[in-house]
């Protein structure tokens, strides 16, 4: 591989909190180098449109605004699903976009489907790119974590912690519903977190009957209140992931099926009076906490120094606390990373007394 002297950096999919951190990173350990950094915006759009649009992000860029330590993505991001009948076309366009702009590498902050669609791209236009996992789901597989999700966890452990408050005046249940798409790690570790009674994720079924006698319980030890943690990709009784927004290529986007839970044991059952919330976007906007800014920090050094020495095509991880990089090709082949049985957490919730379903 050529000398580096110039890269991109893009975020895609969903934003979460760090991934400013992330990008300030890059910068950081990329101008150590002696390397110019050219910030794509909105995603891959920045260089697919007929008109690229970035700018060269540089020490500068932190000296005057705090944005490096707030949540969002200061270069935009886009999670409007991609048509798979344009998509050798766009990584045509992907390709020109950064050989215009003469990069000799693109750094690519996102999830499992964006890395998937990335890794697509660059493999057809002969790029070279390093991939940095984030998303609120923790979903992205082959690293124990993702940047944003336990910011997102802590907005979700805050959320529950408040509603309880509310439960316990009016004596009544709760339905908190989050986001996390087809993965329950954000549903099950805040429900831990925030010593929810019942955790419902979409890898383990669950009966209504489940609940409800998870409900008799907790009123039978003297406590007038519950809290439900719900996972927006549970499937109904008859089996539906419910959703109320459509994404640009027409995807549903999961959502409602805590209002819908609501209903029906409102129907069903008069031993708590059941009201519900859905936290939404919220849990993708938390001042990045700690742990999020030492993981952005770390992922953001270790992509550069990976580039320094010639690797590419790979994305960083965390694998019980090391830093790895795996082949893009292995980590779009390992799919989307949800909850195992084998999780210690499910063991633990249990363990706790919460009702997670049927196992
Ligand atoms: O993947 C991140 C995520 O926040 C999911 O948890 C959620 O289902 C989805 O994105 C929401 O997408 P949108 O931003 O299109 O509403």
């Amino acid at each position: 591989m050529g000398e580096i002297k110039r890269i991109g950096i893009l975020t895609s999919g969903g934003d979460c909190s760090g991934l400013n951190v992330a990008i300030s990173g890059v910068v950081r350990a990329a101008t150590a180098k002696g390397w110019e950094v050219y910030g794509i915006h909105d995603g891959t759009e920045g260089l697919t449109k007929e008109k690229l649009s970035y700018e060269v992000l540089t020490l500068r860029n932190f000296s005057d605004t705090p944005w490096a330590k707030t949540a969002g993505s200061y270069l935009g991001s886009l999670n409007k699903g991609v048509n798979p009948d344009l998509m050798d076309e766009t990584a045509q366009r992907f390709g020109n976009g950064v050989r215009a702009l003469k990069l000799d590498a693109v750094i690519v902050l996102g999830g499992d489907g964006s890395m998937s669609v990335l890794q697509y791209y660059c493999e057809k236009a002969d790029i070279k790119m390093i991939g940095i996992p984030k998303t609120i789901d923790n979903d992205t597989p082959l690293t124990d974590l993702s940047i944003g999700f336990r910011t997102a966890c802590q907005v979700c452990m805050e959320a529950i912690d408040n509603i309880e408050t509310t439960a316990r005046s009016h004596h009544r249940a709760m339905i908190v519903e989050v986001m996390g798409r087809d993965a329950g790690h954000l549903a099950l570790q805040s429900a831990i977190a925030g010593y929810a009674d019942v955790c419902l994720i979409p890898e383990i079924p669950y009966t209504l009957d489940g609940i409800i006698n998870k409900l008799e319980q907790v009123k039978a030890t003297g406590r007038s209140h519950a809290v439900i943690v719900v996972s927006e990709g549970i499937k109904t009784e008859k089996g539906e992931i419910l959703s109320s927004a459509k994404n640009m290529v027409g995807e549903k986007v999961h959502g409602g099926i805590g209002e819908y839970l609501t209903n029906l044991l409102n129907n069903n059952y008069t031993g708590f009076q059941i009201r519900s919330t859905r936290l939404g976007h919220t849990q993708r906007s938390g001042h990045p906490i700690f742990s999020d800014r030492i993981l952005a920090s770390v992922f953001a050094a270790k992509a550069v120094e990976l580039l320094a020495e010639g690797h590419t095509n790979v994305m960083v991880g965390l694998t019980n606390g090391q830093l790895v990089a795996h082949p893009l090709k292995e980590v779009v082949a390992a799919g989307t990373s949800t909850v195992q049985l084998t999780n210690p957490y499910i063991k633990a919730a249990q363990i706790l007394g919460m009702y997670i379903g049927e196992i």
